[in-house]
C-alpha cells in the first residue's frame, strides 16, 4: 500500500472496527489515512497514533457518511492534497433495535440512509476520484470495501432494518463491480458477524444477563469475533495483494452463518 491514499469512515471508536482497521492499514505504509467519523471526540487520537506509532500523514476529519456533501469534501480534499486517492473503507453505522411489528418508517430510512445511502455516494465520489491519473498515479485504479454483515445475507443475525440496509449494501458492492468495469476499481463487502464493540455491546451484555453459556454456543468457535480479526481482512482487500479479488462478500463470523444448528439426532455429524 505504500504511496496509498486511504479514507475511513466511522474510525471515532477506539473499541470499533473502523480505528482497528486504520491502525492495521498503517503497518502497510501507506502515505495518509483520512479517519472520518459523525463524532470526533476520539478521532485526533488515532490520527496522532497513526504518525506517531507508523509515521503515516494521519488526518481526521468530521464526516458524515450519509451527507454526501461531507464525503464529497473528504475526497476531494484528498485529490487536492495528495492526488490520488486508493482505497476507501465505507465503515459507518448505525444499529436501531426495532423488529417488525414495532419498526417506524422514520427508524427504517434513517438506517438505509445512514448504513446503504452512505455506501452508494461513497462508491460514487471515491470511484470518480480512483479514476484520476498523475505522475505518481499513471494508472486508474483503487479499492472500495464496504463494512456488510451477515445480517445482509441471512436473517436472525440483526434487526429487520438493520439487516435490510446490509443486504442493500451487498447488492450495491455487486452491481458498482460491474458499473465499474475497465477502471481497475474492486468493490467488495465484508461481512462481520458478531464482534465485541460499542455497537453490540448492548446486546452481548443482554446475551450474558440471560445465559452466558448459551451466547457462547451461537458460534462454533463459542466467542465474538474482535474488530482486529475484520481489520486484517480490510487490509488485505484495500492492498494489491488481493488484485483478483472483486464484486464478493467476504464472510468473517467464525462459521456462525454457515450451518443450521445442530440436529441432536445425527450425534456428533
Ligand atoms: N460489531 C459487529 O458485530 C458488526 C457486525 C457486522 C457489521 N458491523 C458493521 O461494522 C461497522 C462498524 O461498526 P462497529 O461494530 O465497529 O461499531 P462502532 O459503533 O464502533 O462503529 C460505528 C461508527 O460509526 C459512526 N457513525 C454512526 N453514524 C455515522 C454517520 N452518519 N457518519 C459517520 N459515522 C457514523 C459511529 O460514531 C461509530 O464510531 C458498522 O457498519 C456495523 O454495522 C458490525
Amino acid at each position: 500500500m505504500e504511496n496509498y491514499v486511504v479514507i475511513i469512515t466511522g474510525a471515532n471508536s477506539s473499541s470499533g472496527i473502523g480505528w482497528a482497521t486504520a491502525m492495521e492499514m498503517a503497518k502497510k505504509q501507506p502515505k495518509a489515512i483520512y479517519v472520518t467519523d459523525i463524532r470526533d471526540d476520539q478521532l485526533p487520537i488515532l490520527a496522532k497514533k497513526l504518525q506517531t506509532d507508523y509515521n503515516v500523514d494521519g488526518i481526521a476529519r468530521k464526516v458524515d457518511a450519509s451527507s454526501e456533501d461531507d464525503v464529497k469534501a473528504v475526497v476531494d480534499e484528498a485529490l487536492a492534497t495528495y492526488g490520488r486517492l486508493d482505497v476507501f473503507f465505507a465503515n459507518a453505522g448505525i444499529c436501531l433495535l426495532n423488529q417488525l411489528h414495532n419498526e417506524t418508517k422514520t427508524n427504517f430510512l434513517k438506517t438505509m440512509e445512514v448504513n446503504a445511502w452512505s455506501v452508494l455516494t461513497a462508491i460514487q465520489h471515491a470511484s470518480a476520484a480512483m479514476e484520476k491519473t498523475s505522475e505518481a498515479k499513471p494508472k486508474s485504479g483503487g479499492s472500495i470495501i464496504a463494512n456488510a454483515s451477515i445480517a445482509g445475507i441471512r436473517s436472525g443475525a440483526g434487526p429487520i432494518s438493520y439487516s435490510a440496509s446490509k443486504a442493500a449494501v451487498v447488492s450495491l458492492v455487486q452491481s458498482s463491480a460491474w458499473r465499474l468495469k475497465g477502471k481497475n476499481i474492486r468493490v467488495n463487502t465484508v461481512c462481520p458477524g458478531f464482534i465485541a464493540t460499542d455497537l453490540t455491546q448492548p446486546a452481548i451484555n443482554a446475551l450474558n444477563d440471560m445465559n452466558p453459556q448459551a451466547a457462547l454456543d451461537q458460534n462454533p468457535l463459542e466467542r465474538f469475533g474482535e474488530p482486529i480479526e475484520i481489520a486484517t481482512t480490510v487490509t488485505f482487500l484495500a492492498s494489491s495483494e488481493s488484485s483478483f479479488i472483486n464484486g464478493q462478500d467476504i464472510r468473517i463470523d467464525g462459521g456462525f452463518g454457515r450451518s443450521y444448528r445442530h440436529v441432536p439426532l445425527f450425534g456428533d455429524a
